[in-house]
């Protein structure tokens, strides 16, 4: 049973309720395919630990913008709930403020009693109580905290609980927020407001210091490969077989929600960092993926972009398509990109001569197969950035060898009346500030 005003402001949306019996509720406008985005919903709802029970699809050319559902599949969804003991309806669309008051007084006909029987949850709020579950950084928490509450403030009134179950019990909420309740929603409304001013300018702050390490990778010339692609197609568990990360990899959507950078030695010997990053979801509301920009942005930083796929998925095609677009989006059109294909292992020979993933690197993650490959198209699809190089360096710049030294690689280094001779293999940033002194 959920009770009602008892949640802190930003607690999930969910996890006072679980485990919870929940139907999927959605409208197929025929704009997309319905099945494929319900399947995921279900993952996604899945993940949260909710049970799924039933699914119920209306078609429609929209959504009602009142109701969502039109009259007579509402009451069908109704029948549903009750012949099942359905607690949870999660709606595959973003639900405006009003459709989902609306949806809940009709499935909470009593508005005297003290429990929400049915509650009613669209897709953002699924996908932030994942996201809020899963972050971990500071910068990920406070992300997550924002979005939920920008999510949340405009539906702080009345029955709704999401936001109001704070004090929503006190409040009377459920009885349309009249008397002390008003007054009550208007300082929540307030807190929030606050509250999302404090947070962004945390995270601008935070997005600086970011700002500084991304400079000083770029200054220390350390090139950056970032791992993108789909949720749960196996990005955690690649980085651990390459580098042995130790990043969190299960079976759930969205087990990265920051991301992660390791250091890897490619087969030439050049050491790089390998980024691990958010997982995509094909629906991804788009507000979404502004507040988790600054994580996304790692990959608009890279030298190099691997765009993985589960190859033993049928929506593998689709899930290239989606991350491309994304990066497009976010303006890393120039950046060299790989298309990986993992869990090959899962994969019949003939399901692999599909024309978009015929030039795509074929790999297992989990039993290490291809992975050496993988490497090696790495280091020859990483623009270069090194040089061999003669120097002659006066005495007075004699502080560059341990700076050869840590970032190339020294061949001669012989102490001269004249200075120093080098013979080694350095960094093009390095060729450019020493130009004067190459032989
Ligand atoms: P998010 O963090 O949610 O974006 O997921 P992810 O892309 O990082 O996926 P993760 O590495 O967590 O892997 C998801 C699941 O797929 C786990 O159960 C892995 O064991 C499994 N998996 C990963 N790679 C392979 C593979 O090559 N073969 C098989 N059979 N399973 C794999």
């Amino acid at each position: 049973m959920i009770k009602k005003g008892i949640s802190p402001i930003t607690e999930n949306f969910l996890n006072l309720f679980s485990p919870d019996r929940a139907a999927l509720a959605a409208v197929d406008t025929g704009q997309y395919d319905i099945e494929e985005s319900l399947a995921e919903l279900a993952e996604l709802a899945r993940t949260a630990g909710v049970e799924i029970i039933a699914k119920v699809v209306q078609n429609r050319d929209a959504p009602d913008s009142a109701h969502y559902f039109g009259r007579g599949k509402l009451e069908e969804l109704k029948e549903c709930i009750d012949a099942n003991e359905i607690t949870l309806v999660i709606f595959d669309d973003e639900l405006s403020p009003s459709q989902l008051r609306n949806i809940e007084k009709i499935l909470n006909p009593d508005e005297h009693a003290v429990d929400i029987k049915v509650q009613a949850m669209d897709r953002t709020m699924l996908i932030l109580d994942i996201f809020a579950m899963r972050a971990h950084s500071r910068e990920g928490k406070l992300q997550v905290e924002l979005a939920q509450l920008k999510y949340s403030l405009p539906r702080i009134t009345g029955q709704w609980r999401g936001l109001s179950r704070q004090g929503g019990a006190a409040a009377g909420a459920g009885t349309g927020g009249r008397g002390r309740g008003e007054t009550k929603f208007e300082t929540d409304r307030r807190h929030a407001k606050t509250r999302i001013r404090k947070l962004e300018s945390e995270l601008r702050e935070l997005e600086k210091q970011r700002a500084l390490l991304r400079e000083r990778r770029k200054k220390n010339r350390a090139e950056a490969v970032a791992i993108v692609g789909y949720t749960n197609v196996g990005k955690s568990t690649l980085m651990n077989a390459l580098t042995d990360a130790g990043v969190l990899a299960e079976d759930k959507l969205f087990a990265t929600l920051d991301p992660t950078a390791r250091a890897l030695i490619l087969p030439d010997g050049r050491k790089v960092m390998l980024i691990d990053t958010v997982g995509l979801l094909r629906r991804l509301p788009h507000h979404l993926v502004e507040a988790f920009h600054s994580t996304l942005e790692e990959a608009a930083g890279a030298d190099l972009i691997l765009n993985l796929c589960d190859a033993s998925s049928p929506d593998r095609d689709e899930q290239l398509r989606v991350t491309a677009e994304l990066l497009d989006e976010l303006g890393c059109e120039s950046i060299p990109v790989l298309r990986v294909l993992n869990k090959c292992d899962l994969l019949e020979a003939q399901a692999l001569d599909l024309p978009i993933i015929g030039e795509a690197i074929r790999i297992s993650a989990l039993n290490g197969q291809g992975l050496e490959d993988l490497l090696q198209r790495v280091s020859e699809a990483l623009p270069k950035n090194r040089g061999e190089a003669r120097l002659l360096l006066p005495y007075a710049l004699s502080q560059y060898g341990a700076t050869f030294r840590a970032e190339g690689r020294v061949d001669i280094e012989d102490f001269r009346e004249d200075g120093i001779y080098y013979e080694a293999v350095l960094p093009v940033y390095l060729l450019e500030e020493l130009e004067a002194y190459l032989l």
